[in-house]
């Protein structure tokens, strides 16, 4: 987290310390606020589409459970689907009997639209699509994706957790009906805070999966009346110094600008991608036509695991990513486990050139 974001927290519980949990939030409104305001700018849309969430899963399965499915029906998604997202499906496939496609990749990688256009049937009542993986450098065609749904009528729900903050995500240029993100990724926020873009057409027409006396208003004692707006989606209570935190971080993404940050960082990603591929022990494994900031790779003479702890061990914070969290990607290319590292605009070409040192195993100096 940058340090205003950082600082922003611990000023609000501060507050709440010195001047209680209500007290502090009413002091705090106008940075509150400020949430719906700044994801409106960052995401295009107008600030009744923006709901806060605990993460970006919850604010998927606001959405997503929130779909009247019938019997019969069908959800087309991409093979590089998060793995949350997958057993989710399966729930909801088990509890109604629906139907789960997957869309081809192209030669590349990514989806393959033709593919995903020849796919939709009659009974199709769901595209839903990863826009970056947790599991690699791939970065989908969303736009296309999206001219295909609006085409049809489908709805579009969008997984936009690792791009939102690392490149430009504009809805309405997507053209998605839901988008889900998180703050604790590319935005810089804390954890336990997330975002969820309702479009305007769909809040009509959808009603969330659960609610509180936030998301509707008790008018009766046997009435009650949901919120117009994208709030419907949130409960009463939450994280709040995180929210206002992720307002910041939001804003701090603004003020560095979206457009700069996507070209640090994917050409930092290049040159680590680059770089790691001068080893000829090293395997990159990242799909797609456009790549992110996200590299994945494995040793062909070591265990992803070992690896990672060699980079733990000189302080590079890389990370795993196994086969539970890519399953269906990862068994058709017959990958059990990937060592992940991901870089932001902060990182130097001396930190990636020294983390490929350490995987290559040479001197880190
Ligand atoms: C593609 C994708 N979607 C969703 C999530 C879940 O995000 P959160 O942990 O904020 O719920 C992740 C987390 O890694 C992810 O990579």
């Amino acid at each position: 987290m940058p340090t205003p974001v950082v600082d922003t927290m611990h000023r609000f519980l501060d507050r709440e310390v010195r001047i209680g949990g209500y007290s502090a939030e009413m002091e705090a409104r106008a940075a509150l606020d400020d949430f719906y305001e700044a994801f409106a700018t960052l995401l295009g849309c107008e600030r009744e589409e923006v709901a806060f969430t605990d993460n970006a899963t919850k604010a998927w399965d606001m959405a997503f459970y929130g779909i009247p499915f019938e019997a019969g029906d069908r959800i087309l998604t991409c093979a590089a689907e998060f793995a949350s997202n997958r057993v989710a499906f399966l729930h909801r496939a088990n509890q109604l009997g629906l139907h789960i496609d997957v869309a081809a990749d192209d030669e590349s990688g990514q989806v393959d639209v033709a593919d995903l256009e020849r796919q939709i049937s009659a009974r199709t009542r769901l595209v839903a699509i990863s826009h970056i993986p947790t599991h690699g450098g791939l970065v989908n065609p969303v736009e296309e994706i999206g001219r295909v749904t609006r085409k049809h009528g489908i709805i579009y729900l969008l997984d936009a957790c690792q791009s939102v903050g690392q490149l430009p995500v504009d809805v309405r240029r997507i053209g998605c009906d839901f988008l889900s993100s998180t703050g604790r990724k590319y935005l810089r926020g804390p954890r336990g805070t997330g975002v969820l873009y309702a479009n305007r057409s769909v809040l009509q027409e959808f009603n969330p999966p659960m609610i509180d006396a936030h998301a509707a208003r008790w008018v009766g004692v046997d009435r009650y009346q949901l919120r117009d707006d994208a709030r419907r989606f949130e409960t009463y209570e939450g994280n709040v110094a995180g929210k206002a935190a992720l307002a910041r971080a939001a804003r701090y993404t603004l003020e560095v600008g979206i457009e700069n940050i996507w070209e640090r960082v994917s050409s930092l990603g290049e040159r680590l991608r680059r770089t790691l591929a001068e080893d000829a022990l090293v395997e990159l494994t990242d799909l797609g036509a456009v790549r992110c900031g996200i590299v994945t790779f494995r040793r062909k003479d070591e265990d992803p695991t070992d690896t990672w702890q060699r980079l733990e061990k000189a302080s590079i914070r890389a990370w795993r990513t196994a086969k539970e969290w890519a399953r269906y990607d990862f068994e058709r290319r017959g990958i059990e486990q990937l060592v992940r590292m991901s870089v932001h605009y902060f990182n130097t070409e001396d930190e990636i050139d020294a983390a490929c040192r350490v995987v290559s195993h040479r001197s880190t100096r």
